[in-house]
C-alpha cells in the first residue's frame, strides 16, 4: 500500500495527525511513521497558553519551533492547536479581571504567536471547546468570566489582524453526537457571520467513543456550514474501542463520508497506541499499534482515500 499521504495528495487532501508533542520526535520510529504518512502535523499541548508563554512576555518557543522545522524538513503543513483553550492559561492572565487589560493581554499574545510563524502555520484553531460537554450554554472558561460570550468574537477579530492570511476554525466536540449542541454550535457560528466575524470554517473534533455518527450527520453539518459560506475540518479524529473490527469500520465510514461531503482537512488525535504517546491509551484509538504495526483502521482509512 501507498502512504496515506500520498493517497490523499490525489485528492489535494490534508491528512494530518495532531498531538504531536515534539519530544516524541526523539522516537526515531516515530518521527519516520509521522513523516511518511501525514502531510500535516499540529501540537498537543505545547502551543497552550501556559505551556507557551507561562510568563507575561516570556515564550518558550523551543517546543514549536521543532515541530515547524520537523514540517518543514518533511513538506509537512502545521495546524496552529490551542492558542486558547479551556485548560493551561497562566496566572498572569488570570489575574487580569479588567476586560480591557484582558483583551489587550489576548492581542499582545496572538500577535507574538501568529507574527512568529507569520507563513508557516496558515490555519488555526482559534477558540476551542466553547460550548458546555453536551450543550446547553457556553463553558464558562477563563475567557468567559472576563470577556463574556463576546471572548470568541474578540479573538477572531484579535487572529484576523494578526495574520490576515491564515485560515480560522472554531473547534468543537461532540457535535455529531448531541443533536441539541449541533444546533447550539450552528447558531453560535452563524451569529458570528451575520455580525462580520472573521471565521472560516469549524472544526469537528470527532473524538467517537464506541458508536459511530449516525450516517448523514457529518454531510448535514458540512451542507448547512457551506450555506454560510464556511470550510468544515475533522481536528482531532480517533476512536475509542478495544473492537479492532468495529474500530476500521468507524475510521472507514467517517473518512467515506466526511470526503464525499467534500472535507478536505482531516486531522487525527494522534497515530500510535504505544503508551506513553496518547493521551488515553487504555482505548487504542489510533490507526497504529504500540509497535508502529498498521492496524485494520489504518487499512480502512486508507481505502477510504
Ligand atoms: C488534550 C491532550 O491530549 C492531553 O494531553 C491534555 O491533558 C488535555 O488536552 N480536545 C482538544 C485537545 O482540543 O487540546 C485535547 O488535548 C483533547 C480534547
Amino acid at each position: 500500500t501507498t502512504s496515506l499521504r500520498e493517497a490523499a495528495a490525489k485528492k489535494d487532501t490534508l491528512i494530518g495527525s495532531g498531538a504531536i508533542n515534539p519530544t516524541y520526535l526523539d522516537d526515531p520510529q516515530f518521527a519516520a511513521v509521522l513523516g511518511e504518512q501525514f502531510n500535516s502535523l499540529s501540537p498537543e499541548n505545547e502551543m497552550k497558553w501556559s505551556f507557551l508563554n507561562p510568563t507575561e512576555g516570556h515564550y518558550n518557543w523551543d517546543a514549536i519551533d521543532r515541530l515547524v522545522q520537523f514540517a518543514e524538513d518533511n513538506d509537512m503543513a502545521v495546524k496552529g492547536h490551542g492558542i486558547i483553550s479551556g485548560c493551561c492559561n497562566p496566572d498572569y492572565l488570570l489575574n487580569i479581571t479588567d476586560p480591557t487589560a484582558f483583551r489587550a493581554a489576548m492581542t499582545a499574545h496572538f500577535e507574538a504567536v501568529m507574527h512568529r510563524y507569520d507563513g508557516k502555520i496558515d490555519r488555526w484553531d482559534v477558540v476551542t471547546e466553547a460550548l458546555a460537554t453536551q450543550g446547553g450554554g457556553m463553558q464558562a472558561n477563563d475567557f468567559y468570566s472576563v470577556l463574556g460570550p463576546g471572548y470568541i468574537e474578540d479573538a477572531f477579530r484579535i487572529a484576523r489582524a494578526a495574520d490576515p492570511d491564515a485560515k480560522l476554525f472554531i473547534n468543537e466536540n461532540l457535535v455529531e453526537t448531541y443533536p441539541g449542541k449541533r444546533q447550539e454550535l450552528y447558531d453560535l457560528v452563524s451569529g458570528l457571520v451575520r455580525a462580520g466575524v472573521p471565521i472560516d470554517g469549524v472544526a469537528l473534533q470527532l473524538h467517537i467513543t464506541q458508536v459511530a455518527p449516525a450516517p448523514g450527520v457529518i454531510t448535514n453539518i458540512v451542507t448547512s456550514y457551506k450555506a454560510l459560506g464556511l470550510e468544515v475540518a475533522i481536528a482531532e479524529m480517533d476512536v475509542h474501542t478495544l473492537d479492532a473490527a468495529l474500530q476500521a469500520d468507524i475510521y472507514g465510514a467517517v473518512v467515506d463520508e466526511a470526503l464525499k461531503a467534500g472535507i478536505t482537512d482531516i486531522s487525527f488525535w494522534g497515530f500510535t497506541d504505544k503508551h506513553a504517546y496518547t493521551w488515553l491509551p487504555g482505548a487504542k484509538p489510533l490507526m497504529f499499534d504500540e509497535s508502529y504495526h498498521a492496524k485494520g483502521a489504518f487499512y480502512a482509512t486508507h481505502t477510504a482515500l
